[in-house]
């Protein structure tokens, strides 16, 4: 975008790989952009709070803010960066919030800034972020809307005018509408995909096929193509679990019981709980089973394992007394690590599926669209395999000897 940035984390050997033209984790594009700009002497990480605050017109604070013990944002990294940051910022500087705060936390940011450095003239902002693991890059640089929230007009200009070159549609508020639009955000799209698992359930009692009615429904436009109605066995990540309890936490605490939060959330924690149930309508001794699960990240083609429903089918799995095998492609040492003590972890789908008498898909890596059913089910015990996101397709699953169950879908095979 033209801008040059110099980047502060606190984690020497994350600084150095990224100077080293690297990301630490897993983000298509990512890597070729910093290496590029890199190159052009654009970009530069530091550990140093020194190199990077003092000739910054803008300091943007981007860290973690997770779930605390009651369910409400931890927001002690933010207080922390603040503090540090704080005494080296230039008259006239931004400090913009980009990670997801309560409503509120950005006003009581400036009255800490006000009350440590009373000469400081600088403004807080509100610029909360709307990237997906796995789109970053693309929904940074081509973004639907961008929020700036700000005390007064002309530091929210200024902060607008660092999205210039984006082309895209700015909205300009107060502190507390953009705080709460991220979260109404998150939440809605929580609330959509609970929405769909609950019509899901109910297609299986109903013998309607819910594939069918998701693509029925994306072609409402008041719904609209990119709806967040793939059922599953429901949504996990950073991201929206801990965004819809923090959401939860202060309505509670402004006196308002959010029946439909709560809700929502009720419908995604009973939804890894399916699998178990699917297989006592298949087999009657569950504590003689194996198992294999496919797929251990909170979604395809990441390798995060934060709130992932496919470790919440594992455990429940576990507490049936099913021996799990698992296996997931973009499996690293953190996965392992998680993994480990409540599953064996497999080089690939096939060593996991041998002996196995089930195979369940928990996250839609593409790779497994590609799965060689005869392969899969040579090896394994007896033929079943139950589909938790609904990437295959019955009747070829079927074809090839399986008793298929999907989410939301007719019963197919023996
Ligand atoms: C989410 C939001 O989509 C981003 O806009 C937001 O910026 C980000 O949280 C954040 O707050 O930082 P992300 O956590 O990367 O992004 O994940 P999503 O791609 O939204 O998926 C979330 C979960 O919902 C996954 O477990 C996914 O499998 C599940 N999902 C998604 C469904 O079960 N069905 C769907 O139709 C869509």
């Amino acid at each position: 975008m033209g801008h040059r940035v110099c980047a502060v984390d606190i984690d020497a050997g994350r600084v150095a790989e990224l100077n080293g033209g690297k990301a630490p984790f897993f983000e298509p594009g990512l890597d070729e952009m910093i290496a590029r700009n890199l190159d052009s002497h654009r970009i530069s990480f530091t550990t140093e709070l020194r190199e990077a605050v003092p000739n910054a017109d803008a300091v943007l604070l981007c860290v973690p803010t997770p779930a605390g013990t009651n369910g409400d944002a931890d927001l002690s990294m933010l207080y922390a960066a603040l503090r540090d940051v704080g005494p080296l910022l230039k008259p006239g500087a931004l400090v913009i919030t980009r990670s997801t705060v309560p409503v509120g936390t950005n006003a009581l940011l400036a009255i800490q800034l006000r009350q440590e450095h009373p000469d400081a003239d600088v403004a807080v902002i509100s610029n909360p972020e709307f990237l997906r693991e796995g789109h970053a890059v693309d929904d940074f640089m081509r973004p639907e809307r961008v929020i700036i929230g700000a005390a007064d007009a002309d530091a929210g200009s200024r902060a607008a005018k660092l999205y210039d070159t984006l082309g895209c549609q700015i909205i300009i508020t107060d502190l507390e509408t953009a705080e709460i639009t991220k979260y109404a955000a998150n939440a809605y799209l929580a609330a959509s995909i609970s929405f769909i698992n609950e019509i899901a359930n109910i297609c299986e009692r109903t013998g309607a096929d819910v594939t069918k009615v998701t693509e029925a429904l994306h072609l409402d436009r008041r719904i609209g193509e990119h709806a967040y109605i793939e059922p599953g066995i429901g949504f996990g990540g950073s991201c929206l679990p801990k965004d819809i309890s923090a959401l939860v936490s202060t309505a509670e605490g402004h006196g308002y019981d959010p029946t439909l939060l709560k809700a929502i959330m009720a419908v995604n924690d009973s939804q890894p709980k399916r699998i178990v149930g699917y297989l006592r309508e298949l087999f009657t001794d569950l504590s003689s089973l194996k198992v294999a699960v496919l797929g251990i990240s909170f979604k395809g083609d990441t390798f995060d394992v934060r709130s992932s429903p496919a470790m919440s089918v594992i455990r429940h799995l576990g507490d049936a007394g099913i021996r799990v095998h698992a296996f997931d492609p973009m499996a690293d040492r953190t996965v392992e690590m998680c993994v480990s003590a409540i599953a064996e972890l497999h080089e690939d789908a096939y060593s996991a599926a041998t002996g196995c008498d089930a195979v369940i898909i928990a996250s839609e890596h593409s790779e497994f669209r590609m799965l060689d059913l005869q392969r899969l089910g040579k090896v394994m015990a007896s033929r079943v395999l139950i589909d938790g996101r609904n990437v295959l397709d019955p009747a070829t699953v079927a074809e090839a000897g399986f008793s298929h169950i999907g989410i939301g879908r007719a019963r197919r095979g023996d």
